[in-house]
């Protein structure tokens, strides 16, 4: 496994996707101490100053390239692990928070049979002008980019040789450990519709259930926040 590291990228997962269309094997990974196009969820941009961890792991398995959904919640259990003692949760699909506040995100994206995990965990400091609230690993204590760098690849390591082992029903469990309590009122936004409901689970394929008025629907995409 290469670390590649650069101190400016447009995007790790451009620079990763690059990388696996010319052959890189399974768990080389591209770090970058900045970024200039940073990419998130649904087109948004990740703003990248330095200070913070911008990663892409390359990850290869059999029948991996139509499994990002699932590849992104396993990256979300290995961000919350990596944090520990800090006490992150898991906001549905895969942000990371800490306080109710966002610290970590993951972009899962394919490219050259493989798949590319990004994953930007707010390490100095959170952005400001974000449309959501947001902090940083540093606003909570001590904290070291190289030593988050080491966790998050580890936990990688570890989650995704148990969604290799026993399939996302042993994800789906840790997320919910680690997700909304049952019950919670939650808002899901769609493009220019918003739902109100209550956290009703995650179906056996990732779907959040949302307990709303008119019965329990299944959310595959979209952006959620508290009620
Ligand atoms: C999100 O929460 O919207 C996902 C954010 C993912 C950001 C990371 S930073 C490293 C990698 N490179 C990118 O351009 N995006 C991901």
């Amino acid at each position: 496994m290469t670390i590649h590291r650069y101190d400016v990228l447009a995007s790790t997962n451009d620079e990763a996707r690059r990388l696996a269309l010319a052959g890189a094997p399974h768990g080389d990974a591209v770090v970058a101490a900045r970024q200039t196009g940073g990419r998130g969820r649904l087109g948004r941009s990740w703003i990248s100053p330095p200070g913070n961890l911008y990663v892409s792991v390359i990850l290869r398995s059999p029948g991996s390239a139509g499994s990002h959904p699932q590849v992104a919640f396993v990256a979300g259990l290995a961000v919350v692990d990596a944090v520990r003692p800090l006490p992150a949760s898991l906001k549905w699909p895969n942000d990371v928070l800490l306080a109710g506040a966002k610290v970590a995100g993951v972009l899962v994206e394919s490219d050259g049979g493989a798949l590319v995990c990004g994953i930007g965990v707010n390490v100095a400091q959170a952005p400001a002008g974000l449309p959501y609230p947001a902090t940083a690993l540093a606003a909570h204590g001590p904290t070291n980019l190289e030593a988050v760098l080491a966790a998050v690849l580890a936990g990688l390591d570890h989650w995704w040789q148990v969604w290799l082992a026993n399939g996302f029903a042993a994800i789906r469990t840790a997320w919910l450990q680690r997700g909304p309590a049952p019950g919670d009122p939650l808002i899901v936004t769609q493009g220019p519709r918003r739902t109100a409901g209550r956290f009703a689970g995650m179906d056996m394929d990732g779907a959040l259930l949302l307990q709303t008025a008119a019965g329990v629907q299944r959310i595959l995409a979209g952006d959620v926040s508290g009620a």
